[in-house]
């Protein structure tokens, strides 16, 4: 009997191919970036599942006639059309969990970055300025120890930036739609309403969903309400933020800086003026960028494969309400 087929719309690891390669006639997009939309639209035709980072309209859906799982390898999942696909009994996963630890690296990183200029200095040494005992002054920046974090999104990404935070002393505010009591008690983080947040932290890191919810969640009204010494840090989706806004706030001095990892276009363009500000530092989307993080979503998602492909319930859904019908 033929294999179900499966496509896989980006370059994963031999070990996580294999796997999937023992359950389903496997074709690979053999480069590390997503495959082009018309490449897609050619290889869906017979496909069971799916697994890379595509973007997934109703209307792509209906050319995928016999999917059954898109298993999307990021924990984000705003590039589906989630409703659209548990409209069509489609199961949609993600990759949780496995990628909170480093993610959680990057947006310190970022934030401590942007705080003690350390990009800013880096460069100042390189170009030869460092010319006199004492020019370090110039290159004074932010504490970050015993300032206060306020964090807008308390999901397992945000907590773990918060865990990070403890350990330089800071005070954490949190803001969520989902209150966690147990947390506040545990680890003596302290729930408030957003203006609170944004007018009393030092740093303002953002950890939500992109949703229609959360997209420019923080525009000119948020940003101007953060203190004119205050940080936001995005390591989530860069459209939850109102980009020309932040910009103008950045311009106008309404806050002291930022650190970004992700952008309302990404790529974005070498010319967006965030790029030419000293006082932000912006990476290129690489929040969960380490080898064995990249490794485990991948397996993750694979996992998420073969349990649906052999009528299991996959561990990761993301509308598991379609799974009662489907599987
Ligand atoms: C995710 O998993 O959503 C990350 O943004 C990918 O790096």
């Amino acid at each position: 009997m033929s294999k179900p087929k499966a496509y896989v719309g980006r370059a994963i690891v031999d070990s996580a191919l294999s796997r999937l390669a023992e359950v389903a006639d496997v074709r690979v997009w053999p480069s590390p970036t997503r495959c082009p939309d018309d490449v897609l639209l050619k290889e869906i035709g017979d496909i069971e599942v799916f697994l890379g980072n595509n973007r997934w309209t109703g209307a792509v859906m209906d050319q995928a006639p016999k999917l059954r799982l898109i298993a999307n390898i990021s924990v984000g999942y705003d590039n589906v059309d989630v409703p659209a696909a548990t409209q069509r009994g489609l199961v949609v996963t993600n990759t949780p969990g496995v990628l909170s630890d480093t993610t959680a690296d990057t947006a310190f990183a970022l934030l401590m970055t942007a705080a003690r200029r350390i990009c800013e200095a880096g460069r100042y040494v390189r170009a030869g300025k460092w010319v006199a005992v004492g020019g370090s002054a110039s290159m004074f920046g932010h504490d970050v120890h015993h300032a206060t974090l306020g964090i807008i999104g308390l999901g397992r990404i945000g907590f773990e930036v918060a865990h990070r935070a403890l350990g330089f002393h800071m005070k954490v505010l949190y803001h969520d739609v989902v209150r966690r009591e147990d947390l506040e008690k545990q680890y003596g983080l302290q729930y408030v309403d957003m203006d609170t947040l944004l007018s009393e932290s030092d740093f303002v890191s953002l950890h939500t969903v992109l949703s229609d919810q959360t997209r420019a969640l923080i525009g000119a009204p948020e940003l101007s309400k953060m203190k004119r010494t205050a940080f936001l840090i995005n390591a989530s989706r860069g459209e939850v933020v109102d980009e020309p806004a932040l910009i103008d706030a950045l311009k106008e001095g309404k806050i002291a800086g930022a650190g970004l990892d992700v952008f309302a276009k990404e790529p974005t363009d070498p010319n967006n003026p965030l790029l030419k500000m000293d006082n932000v530092v912006a990476l290129p989307h690489i929040g969960s960028a380490t080898e064995a993080t990249r490794v485990a979503m991948q397996q993750l998602a694979v996992d998420n494969a073969i349990a649906v492909l052999q009528g299991k319930p996959p561990l990761t859904p993301v509308n598991p309400e379609v799974l009662s019908k489907k599987l």
